[in-house]
């Protein structure tokens, strides 16, 4: 596999602050803060540590933009989480909304939740959660998405500029099978722009294509945000794009998996599908059987289990009261505002068709079964 030549620029990682980020631990909400200015921050973060805490509160943004909150996140947290002696889970979903999200927030700290692990549904507005659960000295951990605020205690999630550029080099390694001559157009479908991570896929991507927009090897006839990652918008503009180009289209760029699998539906329209390139990202199972089939190129897995993993320790040791130096590793996201949040962040992996077997399969993340259903027998050579 190559190496990409992209700018994590909100990725630092390697910083020495071990010792610092033990502190963290400790100061909670306000710990990012004090790591870097120990004076500087809206007053005493005293208390805001959850630990001794028992009820987290897990609020999850969405069902209907990706099949992984409902399958994988909620699922997998809920265990995790569990798991840690004598601590329950109050679970949220804001399906979409970023007031709903926010009044389910409140609701969870009235309750008493005393640890919030928040998957933003939007990452600028959930930086009203963060203020307000510092003021009751609850630590926020944001979890898959950043939430722009210098009072976030942690982030979980994957490096996020190298999801989209897995999903760019493999359109740089792959698009001669798809261009011929001057028929080199290419779309691009990137996610919602209130979800910090669709910015970064596009970053990523971008740090791979750019260049062959610009030598004219591949030409971009569009790249739009897709609004909260609506799935039949997604559908929608690509019948605008094919409208509009006459269905001459050799590549699309889909930032995940649920929207390319209604860009797919678009193309079957046009019996274009299988002639387009199509990437994805989630490693669903509807996704991994839409490249089985031959109508989406490719998908990047990320093991969600090692996600959910990371929020479960670094909770753990809240709880506990623990250092969380350990769990961190010194790795830092910077928010908008230069903050450096102690980080966890997981590797993305690319998956086609050569490799469905010795990844998602061989981890149990899908199932030979689950890829398998209503597909004729010897599809993709693995059914
Ligand atoms: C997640 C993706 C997901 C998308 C839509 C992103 O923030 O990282 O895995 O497909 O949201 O839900």
């Amino acid at each position: 596999m190559k190496l990409f030549s992209h700018k994590p620029l909100q990725v630092v990682f390697g910083l020495v602050l071990i010792s610092l980020l033990a502190a963290c631990g400790n100061s909670g909400g306000g710990g990012a803060t004090a790591g870097n200015t120990p004076s500087s921050g809206g007053g005493s973060a005293a208390g805001a540590n959850g630990k001794g805490c028992t009820k987290v509160g897990v609020l999850l943004p969405e069902t209907a933009s990706s099949a992984r909150w409902d399958s994988k996140d909620k699922p997998l947290l809920t265990q995790k989480i569990q798991a840690i002696s004598g601590v329950t889970v109050d679970y949220y979903n804001a399906e979409g909304d970023a007031t709903k999200q926010q009044s389910q927030a409140d609701a969870a700290l009235t309750k008493g939740d005393c640890i919030l692990v928040v998957g933003a549904h939007d990452s600028d507005a959930a930086a009203a959660i963060v203020t307000k659960a510092k003021t009751q000295g609850v630590p926020v951990i944001a979890y898959d998405r950043l939430i722009q605020s210098k009072d976030l205690a942690y982030y979980v999630s994957f490096d996020n500029v190298k999801v989209g550029a897995l999903q760019g080099q493999y359109i740089a390694d792959h698009y001669k099978d798809y261009v011929k001559g001057s028929s080199n157009n290419t779309a691009m479908i990137n996610g919602s722009q209130t979800d910090n991570n669709a910015i970064l896929f596009r970053q990523g991507a971008l740090s791979a294509l750019q260049s062959l927009y610009d030598n004219k090897t591949l030409t971009k006839v569009y790249d739009q945000y897709t609004p909260d990652w609506d799935n039949g918008k997604a559908q929608t503009e690509m019948e605008g794009v094919l409208t509009a180009q006459q269905n001459n289209l050799q590549i699309a760029y889909v930032a995940n998996d649920g929207m390319a699998n209604t860009v797919i539906a678009a193309l079957k329209q046009k019996k274009l599908n299988g002639k387009v390139l199509v990437t994805g990202q989630d490693a669903t199972v509807a996704g991994i059987q839409n490249i089985l089939t031959g109508d989406q190129s490719m998908t990047v897995y990320k093991a969600i289990d090692k996600e959910a993993q990371g929020t479960a320790d670094l909770v753990k040791a809240l709880h506990d009261g623990t250092d969380t130096g350990t769990i961190t590793n010194g790795a830092t996201v910077k928010t908008k505002d230069g903050t450096a949040i102690p980080s966890v962040l997981e590797v993305p992996v690319a998956v086609d068709k050569t490799n469905i077997q010795s990844t998602v399969i061989a981890d149990g993340f899908v199932t030979v079964a689950d890829v398998c259903q209503g597909l004729p027998k010897g599809t993709g050579g693995i059914c």
